[in-house]
């Protein structure tokens, strides 16, 4: 197997661990979180749930970036970056590094706390809000997915 389909493996692997958690968070666990647990308990209990996953987000973020990287370096694919053509190279670059800042810097720095602070204080509303963020991050990775298998085999939009 040569570097690059190494590299693309990697990459795809790593997708599907991360936006396959993502997505198993947001369509089952946090659904099953808001039905049997009361709404002062849901946040506590999430978080409990979550820290391992997050560990295992950080692993696979960290390896889909370093394939990612790899592959536009050894294809010399900068030039895509400035056609829109290329809507799914920027979307990539986007998710991950949305995913990268929330899972290395804001999560550990305040956006933790930020949250135990707000459950404490509107546990219900900070559930939902912890439920809409992971809509969000799952519909845009989702598009990106889309995008780029589409786009690395030929489709154009
Ligand atoms: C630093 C961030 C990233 C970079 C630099 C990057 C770069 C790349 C490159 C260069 C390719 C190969 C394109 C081609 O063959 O023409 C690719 C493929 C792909 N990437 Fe990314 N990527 C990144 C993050 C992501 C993220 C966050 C996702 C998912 C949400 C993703 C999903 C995919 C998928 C599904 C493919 C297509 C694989 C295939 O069908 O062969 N990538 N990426």
């Amino acid at each position: 197997m040569d570097d690059l389909a190494l590299a693309r493996s990697l990459h795809v692997v790593a997708v599907v661990l991360w936006i396959g958690g993502v997505g198993f968070v947001t369509t089952v666990l946090l659904p099953a979180i808001r039905r049997l647990k009361a709404p002062e308990e849901r946040v506590a209990f999430f978080d409990a749930i979550e820290r391992r996953f997050a560990w295992q987000a950080r692993a696979t973020t960290l390896i889909a970036g370093l394939s990612g990287f790899y592959m536009s370096w050894r294809f010399d694919l900068w030039s895509r970056f400035d056609s829109l053509h290329f809507w799914w190279m920027h979307a990539m670059v986007a998710v991950w590094l949305l995913f990268t800042l929330m899972l290395f810097v804001a999560e550990p720095l305040f956006l933790h706390r930020w949250f135990q602070a707000q459950a404490e204080r509107r546990p219900a509303e900070t559930f939902a809000l912890i439920e809409r963020l992971h809509r969000f991050l799952l519909t845009i990775s989702l598009l990106t997915v889309l995008g780029a298998v589409a786009g690395s085999h030929g489709f154009g939009f």
